[in-house]
């Protein structure tokens, strides 16, 4: 018996509190059953550092004994040209700026990746999520001009960029690094997988259904084993606008289920400029959004890939781990409220001696959903499995879903409806903790829910909560898997039941830091969960900064370890390969502010920018030694 589970396994049911019951050792089961894998020599080292708490400061805020550094932030030009000039298109947006924006980082950072590229070159990519038209333009109302539209375009989507380690414990980024790359809201990138050629992949465009321009709301994302990005659309159905009066039905109900076309579409203004978002004009654009995207930082001429096996929805991240037998498995979460967790299983073998071998491992697979039971058990419903080109659907999906395969792809929500999965509070991060070799799930909250389940326990969950998944064998193929929820976010002494801060169960001292809305993970190489937040300063929630919080999941501590500025979420928490930096982006500095006139930060400041910059920061200690000590 490990530390991890020794004393959850003395533990007895009680009753009494729903709330504080949903743990695989008060219910009950053992280790043998549960089979985590957890190396007992982990548990006796806590984490030093003393904990922050939360606050409204405009800095960044560290524990004693760390440094941080700016790595890159939006506008700085990965080509060998100038950055961007950010006062002059606060004022006025131009072809100039434009055309700028397409070789400098982007906006709205969210997902940071580190990679090793040969030649001990080290590359990070990055997402760009949105933008923040009410930041960025002085005297903005409710719809941009074309050339601010057209800015905002190529301020999304990904960045790939070179980065060197700089003095003692910071890094900059390399301009004019051949590896640097910018991929936006305009760049070619191709339809792959069995929907290549489908019917509503198909548009007056791209009549073979091969072909998209751009990627969209990238958030969250993950690396694969054969060191590619696999970068996810969020909320694509952000940009579509027009009416759906004249669709088709089954295109109008379609396009409802995902939130097209979306009220949000003005700030944006792509739909007034470009028909292709305009439903109206190109019913079938807002399809060939909402995937898995496939991206090789080290062919910068490697155009990305949408995995279309990965299945659509308002993909958060995609989380890759190897079984056993070598076959792939990915894990994914579709961030709305009421919707669903998924994980797709490759067909073939990861092929770890010929790199080029994983290319398209993706494209076939079997995609399943996540039920929850009330006995802390679940299980892996089948979706579809896709052989070839072909979709086999589950034979218990309804007729409409046998008659096109197709949907089983598109409309991944109808089918997880059907097969009575179970309905989440907006999963955001599901991760595969290497260490403690369980599943790690973020959800957010969700202040709409009216009846709870036992893993999703509260009603009216504005705080969030943590769920933690155990694959029966600690094997990420198994069908079955064992729940519990290490994590009840909120304020440590609330009396209210959906504000009150539980830690596996177990009420906690004022010493304790508060916590809501976890968005994205980042496990260190003794298996602590970095858990970053997306949420705080809501009004129902903690009205602080957002920030980084530590989990020890085997002495069940909890820290929190950095607080962002005002306005900003916190995301893309990341590694070295070393563990001695810690990566994330502070995303959306100063959101919330109705215009620039009354902006509660600038952050990072500097070069006499009027406007905040979203940017990453790079974080060590400054004895040098790992981030977690
Ligand atoms: Fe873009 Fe789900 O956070
Ligand atoms: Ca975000
Ligand atoms: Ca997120
Ligand atoms: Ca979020």
């Amino acid at each position: 018996m490990t530390e991890y589970f020794g004393d959850i396994l003395q533990a007895t049911l009680r009753r009494r509190d729903f709330l504080k019951t949903a743990l695989w050792g008060a219910a009950g089961l053992a280790l043998s059953q549960v089979e985590a894998g957890v190396a007992a020599s982990f548990s006796s080292s806590s984490l030093s550092f003393a904990t922050i708490y939360p606050n409204k400061d405009d800095k960044v805020t560290l524990p004693a004994g760390f440094n941080q550094g700016i790595v890159i932030r939006w506008g700085d030009a990965l080509d060998n040209g100038p950055n961007l000039d950010w006062n002059r298109l606060h004022e006025s947006v131009t072809a100039v700026e434009v055309e700028r924006q397409k070789r400098c980082f982007g906006y709205n950072c969210d997902f940071v990746g580190y990679l090793e590229a040969p030649q001990g070159r080290r590359l990070l990519v990055v997402n760009h999520e949105y933008t923040n038209p009410e930041i960025m333009f002085r005297g903005f109302e409710k719809r941009p001009n074309q050339w601010q539209a057209a800015l905002q375009r190529e301020a999304h989507g990904v960045s790939v960029v070179e980065i060197q380690p700089q003095g003692r414990g910071g890094w900059r980024y390399v301009k004019g690094s051949s590896y640097n790359r910018r991929i936006t809201g305009s760049t070619p990138c191709e339809i792959g997988g069995p929907l290549q050629g489908h019917p509503l992949m198909c548009t007056q465009y791209d009549p073979r259904g091969r072909l998209v321009y751009g990627t969209l709301n990238n958030c969250a994302a993950g690396k694969t084993p054969w060191g590619t990005v696999l970068t996810c659309e969020e909320n694509f159905h952000s940009y579509f606008g027009g009416s759906e009066a004249q669709l088709s039905g089954q295109v109008r109900e379609l396009h409802k289920r995902y939130g097209v076309p979306s009220d949000r579409a003005d700030r944006y203004g792509f739909y007034l400029y470009e028909s292709r978002f305009n439903i109206e004009k190109e019913p079938n654009e807002a399809f060939r959004f909402g995937w898995v995207v496939e991206v090789d930082p080290l062919n910068p001429n490697r155009p990305a890939v949408k995995r279309t096996a990965l299945g659509r929805f308002r993909h958060e991240a995609a989380t890759t781990v190897v079984a056993p037998d070598g076959r792939v498995v990915v894990y994914m979460g579709d961030d709305a409220r009421f919707e669903y967790i998924y994980k797709f299983i490759t067909k073939g073998k990861y092929n770890p001696r010929q790199r080029e071998a994983n290319w398209g491992l993706l494209d076939e697979g079997t995609l399943y959903v996540a039920r929850f039971n009330e006995n802390l058990g679940g299980e892996w419903l089948q979706i579809a499995s896709i052989k070839g080109t072909q979709i086999i659907p589950n034979p218990a999906l309804p007729d409409v879903f046998q008659a096109d395969p197709g949907l089983c792809l598109i409309n991944s929500r109808g089918a997880a409806d059907a097969l009575g999965a179970t309905k989440m509070d907006r999963p955001e991060d599901v991760e595969w903790n290497p260490v403690t070799k369980t599943i790690w799930v973020a959800l957010t909250y969700n202040e709409r829910r009216t009846t709870s389940d036992r893993a999703n326990p509260r009603t009216e969950n504005v705080m969030g909560h943590v769920l933690e998944m155990a694959e029966a064998g600690g094997n990420p193929t198994a069908l079955r898997f064992q729940w519990q929820i290490p994590l009840l976010c909120g304020e440590p002494g609330a009396t209210a039941s959906n504000r009150q801060l539980l830690l596996y169960g177990q009420a906690v001292d004022k010493t304790v830091p508060a916590i809501s809305a976890p968005d994205n993970f980042a496990f260190d190489m003794r298996g602590n969960v970095w858990i970053a937040t997306d949420g705080n300063p809501g009004s129902s929630r903690l009205q602080k900064n957002d920030g980084v919080y530590v989990l020890n999941p085997f002495r069940r501590e909890f820290k929190m370890f950095l607080s962002g500025v005002p306005g900003s979420e916190i995301c893309g928490p990341e590694f070295t390969t070393d563990n001695r930096t810690f990566f994330c982006a502070i995303q959306h500095p100063g959101e919330g502010a109705k215009s620039t006139a009354e902006l509660p930060t600038r952050w990072p400041y500097g070069d006499n920018v009027v406007i905040p910059r979203p940017t990453v920061i790079a974080v060590w200690r400054q004895d040098g030694r790992q981030v977690y000590v």
